[in-house]
């Protein structure tokens, strides 16, 4: 069962389309449909143009036999994490969907519901929480560790060494250089390059990366201003 109707959750069923077109002589998936709690009527169309079926809220997911898996398509890491709180009622495990060209290299452990999208590479002695989402062509070096509900967008590359903690996401084609630490549910920005530590909350842009002026509307009510206004006092502009 996917949940999300939107583009994120219909990325994680074509990757596990193209896993299933590969598993010759393995256990395939086989998806019931997706479920929703706020779906928008263009995602379910969308939906239904895959020939899958959009069955409703994630009650759906209520009475499923455990050998029924939830695979979270949610991009946003905190509504990720909301997502799995509000299903976790159901007992029903987390699918660990990842694309046969993406990489989980020697000596790497992952949480329940590690979703890898094509050309991720993660290469050695990496920590991956769970719910994590990789997605396209992302890099995460080794010796990483990356919390709960963590999403590193497409083309981004975390460094050997960087804590990247619970909720983090990290913005498409950013760079966060090595032995970092960024904070729970900071934002990176697209393109930026992180330099310094990142603290809770904050949402950082630019290169080198220096906090938003103002909140976004992706990181939500936690960003934090008195964590802006110390780092306005830190990094006058
Ligand atoms: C940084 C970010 C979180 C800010 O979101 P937001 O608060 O909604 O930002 P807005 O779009 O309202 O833009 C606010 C200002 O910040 C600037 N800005 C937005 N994102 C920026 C970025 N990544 N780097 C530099 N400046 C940025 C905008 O140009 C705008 O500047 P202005 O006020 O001078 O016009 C968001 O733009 C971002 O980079 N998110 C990453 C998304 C991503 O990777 N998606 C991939 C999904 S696969």
């Amino acid at each position: 069962m996917i949940v999300g109707a939107g583009g994120m959750g219909r990325e994680v069923y074509g990757v596990i389309c193209l896993l299933n077109r590969l598993a010759t002589g393995l256990p395939r998936w086989r998806v019931l449909g997706f479920v929703d709690d706020y779906p928008d009527q263009s995602h379910v169309d969308l939906v239904h143009r895959l020939g899958v079926p959009f069955l409703g809220s994630s009650h759906w997911l209520a009475g499923q036999p455990t050998t029924t898996h939830v695979a979270l398509g949610v991009g946003q890491p905190r509504l990720r994490r909301e997502t799995d709180q509000a299903i976790a009622r159901y007992g029903l495990p987390a699918a660990t969907v990842v694309h046969p060209a993406a990489e989980v290299g020697p000596d790497c452990v992952h949480g329940e519901g590690l979703f890898a999208a094509g050309g991720a590479r993660v290469t050695t002695n990496v920590v991956l929480g769970r719910h994590v989402h990789l997605n396209q062509n992302c890099t995460v070096g080794h010796d990483a560790v990356l919390g709960d509900y963590v999403s590193v967008n497409p083309l981004a590359a975390v460094s050997g060494y960087c804590r990247l903690a619970e909720g983090v996401m990290v913005g498409t084609t950013a760079a966060v250089l090595p032995k970092l630490t960024v904070g729970r549910d900071a934002v990176v920005g697209a393109g930026a390059c992180v330099t310094r530590d990142v603290a809770d909350g904050v949402v950082v842009t630019g290169v080198p990366a220096r906090p938003a002026r103002r909140s976004a509307a992706d990181a939500g009510p936690v960003v934090v201003a008195a964590h802006r206004r110390q780092d306005e006092v830190d990094h006058p502009a």
